[in-house]
């Protein structure tokens, strides 16, 4: 198994490591994981980092993949609150319906950290969530796509995450936003891919046959890296090529996305490393160990990333870690 130092220089998070993150309080605590399920490579190594993580630090981590289900994520948490966990971890497939399990954890004095995505709970049913700022991820690939096309017109089209979660929401609030701020820049189509490869393609698809072709399309952004991989293909089926007849912008930084930009197919992806684990273990294992109450959000970065960043040593760095 990879280790997460190797994980944290190739994600550029090496300044996690300085945070106790191999301290000996979590020896022997047991952490329920509730996870979405697979449905892109950042998700694949979301989960080696986590369980990665957790044997880093001694702890008995018990993992349940939900299989992009609310209702199986709720199942996995009663499960470990019946099992009397020292914690529990959540990645939360969408925003809305989490108050009665949280408050069922709360009730029998389980803290319970959100990784990577946000709920529509009052704040004290979890002790912290750690991701990025995701309206913040939209608006910088908002600004890239300013920047590049300047004052040409131009009509993206949009490829949305799960719909009501929270990296589909803000996601899209960030984006649109920013283009909104430029007149010659129009979202003709926005639609889910659900934030798989396979979906991402046929998305593309009926926007290329919707929009003639595909030839005045300018753009595609898409809310994950799988999806403009996607993309990419169905624009590649229709004659077209990506990265210069259609611009491609995304979020994750998966090794595919690098190795799309080396070929020229990607233009801008926006990093969002898979160590949610890391810093939300630090902060139960403070918590659980000497009572010390987290930040509310412990918030990631968020980097571009263009072809001007070395895309092949981006991708060599990542291949193999989980992805
Ligand atoms: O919540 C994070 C998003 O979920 C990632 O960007 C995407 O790839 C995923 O599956």
């Amino acid at each position: 198994m990879f280790t997460f130092k190797k994980l944290a220089l190739a994600a550029g998070i090496g300044a996690l490591l300085s945070s106790a993150a191999y301290a000996e309080g979590l020896k022997g605590k047991v952490i329920g994981f509730s996870q979405i399920g697979s449905e892109s490579g950042w998700r694949a190594a979301e989960t080696s980092v986590t369980k990665s993580q957790a044997e880093d630090r001694g702890v008995d981590l018990k993992f349940a993949d939900a299989q992009q289900k609310q209702e199986n994520q709720i199942k996995a948490i009663r499960g470990f609150i019946a099992q009397g966990v020292d914690a529990i971890m959540v990645a939360p497939v969408v925003a809305t319906g989490w108050d009665d399990v949280l408050t069922e954890a709360k009730e029998a004095n389980i803290p319970v950290v959100l990784l990577d995505r946000g709920v529509d709970a009052p704040e004290d049913l979890y002790l912290t969530s750690v991701a990025s700022d995701q309206v913040k991820e939209g608006t910088v690939a908002g600004q890239w796509l300013i920047d590049t096309v300047k004052d040409k017109p131009c009509k993206v089209v949009e490829i949305e995450g799960t719909v009501g979660s929270t990296p589909a929401i803000n996601r899209k609030k960030g984006f649109d936003e920013a283009v909104a701020a430029v007149p010659t820049i129009s979202i003709a189509r926005s639609q889910t891919g659900e934030f798989t490869r396979s979906k991402g393609k046929e998305v593309m698809e009926g926007f290329i046959k919707a929009e003639g072709g595909g030839k005045d399309i300018c753009a595609v952004y898409a809310h994950n890296d799988d999806m403009a991989v996607g993309a990419i293909q169905a624009i590649k089926d229709a004659g077209l090529k990506p990265g210069t007849d259609i611009l491609v912008v995304s979020i994750d930084g998966v090794p595919d996305i690098f190795s799309a930009m080396v070929a020229g197919e990607a233009n801008a992806t926006v990093e969002l490393t898979p160590n949610m684990a890391g810093p939300a273990l630090d902060a139960l294992d403070a918590y659980l160990n000497g009572g010390t109450m987290p930040e509310k959000f412990i918030i990631t970065e968020s980097k571009l990333y263009t072809p001007a960043d070395d895309p092949q040593g981006e991708y060599d760095r990542r291949k193999g870690l989980g992805y």
